[in-house]
């Protein structure tokens, strides 16, 4: 197929597309396997909706994670002066946009830090999180899962783990709202965030804690070590990474479990199934969005596809992951099947360095709702849920419930 045919105006991601999305995504895969599109940026990307080809391109090194052309579409959009655009360009410079062996240095030396054993450490801390705001719903007849549970339980363990104090978390909710969802405010939270972020890295210089960012200023690698620019973009990333992924994942992860009653009384009857369960909603509704983007550093070919070095492309997660020809009647939601292989933590270098805390705290949270409150339900209909509109994640606007206690 050549370049032209491949084309189309059809805009993506528009708010319709958004509301719909697997279905418009199974529309998008069953025509054709990649497609060239507009964003409502303005951007013309080349769409890739198959799991065969995500996963192939998440891991193919010819496909570059620096993307200048992308950057300066969307810095355009961004009223600001220069000085703070250089200033938030700097917090952007993070592992996630780099390639191999600037990527391989921070992600060596970060994960000297955020280690498995790190993680295994919070287990008990999250526990107790999930606990306390799970006694405060259980007072209410009614409430929104997102704002009591989902948002605050995710917020509290990364700023935990990093050592954020606790009276700037509420700001640390409103910046990453800011930066995911308001691009007309995201300038300025990501500056009042950097600024915050050199301060803490000061306090914790003049007195090293237990948390991961004293791990992080320590961290050393054949006596290689994170610079101070490093350090403040490699916290701002995951903090937005930690804030804005696992809500989803147990907004949305609910979501289907309430769509899907028998499967909510399977949880409930065992909840051994919770692990499984949890793999599943990845797969079905994971919280990453469209996809991720890459960047053609050379002409490559997918599905038949010739696209040319120099064009941006989009790795559709949500559609890989209900490609029927990787997993069997995709659109059914069933903690049952066979998960694995799923690319809502996406695949290859980049592969999520958050994903076992995702996990951990998607567990623990959907094992703490069915034992608490078995009769959860949902307080509004669950045919007319509204997605937030985001070009990154795919999350609800809210999620009033039921706990079914009082
Ligand atoms: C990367 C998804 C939670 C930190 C990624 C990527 C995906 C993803 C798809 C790869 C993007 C790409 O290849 O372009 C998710 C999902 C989460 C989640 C679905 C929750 C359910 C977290 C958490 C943290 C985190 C809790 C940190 C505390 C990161 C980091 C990267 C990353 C640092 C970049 C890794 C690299 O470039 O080597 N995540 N994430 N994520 N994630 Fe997550």
């Amino acid at each position: 197929m050549s370049t032209t045919e491949a084309h189309t105006d059809l805009p993506v991601f528009d708010h319709d597309f958004v509301q719909n999305l697997h279905a418009g995504f199974d529309r998008i895969r069953a025509a054709t396997p990649v497609q060239r599109m507009v964003t409502r940026h303005g951007l013309e990307v080349w769409v890739i909706t198959r799991y065969d080809d995500a996963r192939a391109a998440l891991a193919d090194p010819r496909l570059s994670k620096k993307n200048d052309r992308m950057q300066e579409v969307i810095q355009a959009k961004l009223p600001a002066d220069a000085d703070r655009r250089e200033f938030v360009d700097g917090l952007l410079e993070h592992m996630l946009n780099m390639d191999p062996p600037d990527h391989t240095r921070l992600r060596k030396l970060v994960v000297k830090a955020f280690n498995a054993r790190r993680v295994e450490g919070m287990r008990s801390r999250i526990e107790e999180i999930s606990a306390g705001l799970l006694d405060a719903m259980a007072e209410e007849s009614e409430v929104d899962l997102l704002d009591a549970f989902a948002f605050p339980l995710p917020i509290q363990v990364i700023s935990e783990l990093l050592g954020v104090d606790e009276s700037r978390r509420d700001d640390f909710r409103a910046w990453t709202n800011a930066l995911v969802d308001a691009p007309d405010d995201s300038q300025q939270a990501a500056v009042a965030m950097a600024q915050y972020l050199v301060q803490l890295i000061e306090a914790k210089r003049r007195e090293p804690a237990d948390d991961l960012l004293t791990g992080l200023i320590e961290a050393t690698e054949d006596e290689d070590r994170l610079s101070e620019p490093e350090l403040i973009s490699m916290v701002f990333l995951l903090l937005v990474a930690g804030h804005e992924t696992t809500v989803n994942l147990i907004g949305n992860g609910v979501l289907a479990l309430l769509r899907n009653p028998d499967q909510w009384a399977a949880l409930v009857a065992d909840p051994g199934l919770v692990p499984a369960a949890v793999e599943e909603m990845l797969r079905f509704d994971g919280p990453v969005m469209h996809g991720t983007f890459r960047h053609t550093a050379e002409p490559v070919e997918y599905g038949g596809v010739q696209i040319p070095a120099g064009e941006i492309v989009w790795v559709g997660l949500a559609s890989a992951n209900n490609d029927p020809d990787r997993f069997a009647e995709p659109g059914r939601f069933d903690i049952t099947r066979d998960a694995h292989g799923h690319l809502a933590f996406g695949h290859g270098i980049h592969f999520c360095l958050g994903a076992q805390l995702a996990r951990l705290e998607g567990q623990i949270a959907v094992r703490h709702l069915v034992e608490r409150f078995p009769n959860l339900r949902a307080a509004g209909s669950l045919d007319d849920v509204q997605w937030r509109f985001s070009t990154l994640m795919h999350g609800l606007q809210s999620f009033p419930v039921r706990p079914g206690v009082r």
